[in-house]
């Protein structure tokens, strides 16, 4: 199983969009998906149709001694084939707080000793994070083997890129040495706008690893949140869907060139 954290410091930029649309994309071609929802808002259990108020997820598998235990029961079938979802939901937040508590067993390795229990049952783990650097978002980065940060370009574009990179490096060096890429790439992304082609520009210049793909704009990309479908069942013609299709062939590629395996 090869697992990816989407992971971006700033909200909005389509972390959840992304996490949701390679998902698909991938049990789509046949791989079998694990959708991971590491943000206690719950974006992307709900954008599968399968967020609770009060049901448990991944808080439990923060807190538990035993994920053996747990995996299998709180990870549910969506109306895909192919992707399962551990969901998340408000719950999270007093499980992290507990978890930052326990002195007793690392805090770290709660996500990774979780998806060790799975790892049989899937090509791949996408985890959807939230806009922090918190003891979740350092769990996936500890569990992960890539990861994809979104970037929305604006006024603020690279803003906390250095900090999670130097975050990604340092969970490289200390606890996890299978995080073996990292990559930005351009969401939302306006052509006939002069300030994000200028925008671009910049980004480019800062030279971060970077997928040549980029995500357009779409319309039909807050419609597909409602219907609670990815982008790319709900519209495959939109044009955000057909680049999440680019995006995953370009990962794949780079996969096989890396010599890294699903
Ligand atoms: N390619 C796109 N075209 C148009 N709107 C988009 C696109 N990607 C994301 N959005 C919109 O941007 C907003 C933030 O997306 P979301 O995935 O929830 O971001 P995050 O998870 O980073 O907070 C949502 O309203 C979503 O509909
Ligand atoms: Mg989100």
């Amino acid at each position: 199983m090869r697992t990816i954290a989407v992971i971006n410091l700033k909200g909005g930029v389509a972390k959840t969009i992304t996490s949701n649309s390679i998902a698909y994309i991938l049990a789509n071609q046949g791989y079998r998906v694990l959708l991971l929802d590491n943000d206690k808002q719950g974006d992307a259990s709900r954008g599968l149709n399968r967020r609770t108020q009060d049901g448990e997820g991944i808080d439990r598998i923060m807190t538990t001694r035993h994920p053996e235990d747990w995996m299998h029961k709180l990870i549910k079938k969506t109306d895909f084939e192919n992707l399962d979802v551990l969901p998340a939901n408000m719950r999270l937040l007093t499980a992290n707080q507990t978890v930052m508590l326990d002195q007793t067993r690392p805090q770290q390795y709660r996500i990774k000793n979780a998806l060790e229990c799975v790892k049989d049952m899937y090509d791949f783990c996408i985890i959807d994070n939230a806009p922090d650097i918190n003891i979740s978002t350092i769990n996936a980065l500890t569990a992960c083997n890539d990861v994809l940060i979104p970037v929305e370009i604006d006024d603020n574009t690279g803003e906390g890129l250095p900090e999670l990179v130097n975050q990604i490096r340092h969970t490289r060096e200390d606890l996890n040495e299978d995080l073996e890429n990292y990559w930005i790439f351009i969401t939302k992304y306006d052509r006939r706008n002069e300030a994000q082609r200028q925008g671009l520009e910049l980004i480019q210049a800062a030279e971060y690893p970077m997928l040549k793909t980029r995500i357009r704009y779409s319309r039909k990309v807050s419609e597909c949140t409602y219907a609670r479908v990815p982008i790319p069942k709900y519209s495959p013609r939109s044009l955000a869907a057909k680049d999440y299709e680019d995006l995953v062939a370009e990962y794949i590629a780079k996969l096989s060139i890396s010599g890294g395996e699903a």
